[in-house]
């Protein structure tokens, strides 16, 4: 068997993604092969072509954390050809090749049948979708409610960010929306955001406050760093603030006052290993009653073989949404 893939390659002058016909070495160990009708771009996809990115543990590997697409062959009772599944996260895309590719081998406990999303609203949505679920899941959990008070969402533009405030605002709260891109109030007003504010802290060069006058109930954070510590010492009594991401940085320069004076809960989000059972729970959450309103929107299409300038653009700073790749067809 041969077919199309972009495989990550690494030399002494960077990571480059090839477009390659490959044959079954390049598909992974598994029980359910799947014909790939779309992957996506993530943050994590970016690291996995960037040296030194610490995502991947050995090259050549096929990138994409995220796939979507139809079973062509089972081995597992689970599953039968025509179903369609997304598979994401575990060690897909990183040490297990990924969705960047005609077709994909996983274990049948890393699969998750579609219910009520098409294979493309599942890749609109993907890891950072899952994670932005995840997180208001994590929320409603800790009994924050429209009632309680408004939720932040950080790095609004992005994957994780845009996704929530769709949620968010879906399920009625009061949603404000910290972004660094200037042009993008009206984009996030439209998926639900009742304010929008800049990056966080708002005076970067300020002394931090252990704890500041609340400002939101609860906040998605997939930041980190200097801004989070900010939002921590923002949250009210009782408040949550449930974390994913570390664009903002690794470090969290907070102190113990928010925990100890206002009951603040830090949520730990992680997407990659959530075990199959809730992971399959969520999906059906998410394309029912969690389901976002505004997915055209935030959604762009490109070719997978446009996935190398795509994650350059996640890099830089200036991509916003989620994109979407078309697999099958677009080698
Ligand atoms: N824990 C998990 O399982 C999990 C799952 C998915 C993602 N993540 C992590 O969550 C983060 C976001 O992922 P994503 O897929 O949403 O990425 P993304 O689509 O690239 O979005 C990241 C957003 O963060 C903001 N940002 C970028 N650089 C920043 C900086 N220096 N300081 C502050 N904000 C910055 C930008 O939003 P604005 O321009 O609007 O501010 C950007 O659009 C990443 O760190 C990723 O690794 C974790």
């Amino acid at each position: 068997m041969e077919f199309w893939a972009m495989v990550a390659q690494e030399s002494d002058s960077g990571i480059a993604l090839e477009r390659r016909l490959v044959n079954e070495d390049f598909l992974g160990p598994g029980d359910v092969t799947i014909k790939v009708h779309y992957s996506s771009a993530n943050f994590k996809d970016g690291l996995a072509i960037t040296p030194g990115g610490g995502v991947v543990r050995k090259y050549p590997i096929i990138p994409g954390i995220d796939l979507t697409g139809e079973v062509v062959s089972s081995e597992d009772d689970s599953f039968a050809p025509g179903d369609l599944v997304v598979a994401h996260g575990y060690d897909i895309g990183v040490s297990h090749h990924g969705g960047f590719a005609e077709y994909a081998r996983v274990p049948a406990d890393w699969v998750v049948r579609l219910d009520g999303l098409s294979p493309r609203d599942a890749a609109a949505l993907g890891t950072a979708g899952f994670t932005a679920a995840l997180s208001v899941q994590g929320l409603l959990d800790r009994e924050l409610t429209p009632e309680t008070g408004a939720v932040l969402v950080t790095g609004a533009t992005g994957g994780v960010g845009s996704v929530a405030i769709d949620i968010l605002s879906g399920l009625g709260f009061e949603v404000i929306a910290s972004t660094g891109k200037t042009d993008a109030a009206d984009l996030l007003a439209e998926l639900g955001a009742n304010e929008v504010i800049g990056r966080l802290p708002e005076d970067p060069d300020a002394k931090p406050r252990p704890l500041a006058k609340a400002r939101w109930a609860g906040a998605v954070d997939s930041v980190g760093g200097k801004s989070l510590a900010y939002i921590l010492s923002a949250t009210g009594y009782g408040g949550a603030v449930a974390v994913s991401g570390l664009t903002g940085g690794a470090g969290l320069p907070t102190t113990v006052m928010p925990f100890i004076l206002r009951g603040v809960d830090l949520l730990g989000i992680d997407s990659a290993y959530v075990p199959i059972e809730k992971r399959r729970a969520l999906w059906t959450r998410l394309g029912n009653e969690l389901r976002p309103r505004h997915l055209s929107t935030i959604e762009h299409f490109a070719p997978i073989i446009e996935a190398e300038r795509v994650l350059r653009s996640i890099q830089g700073g200036t991509h916003s949404g989620r994109t979407v790749f078309g697999v099958a067809g677009e080698f």
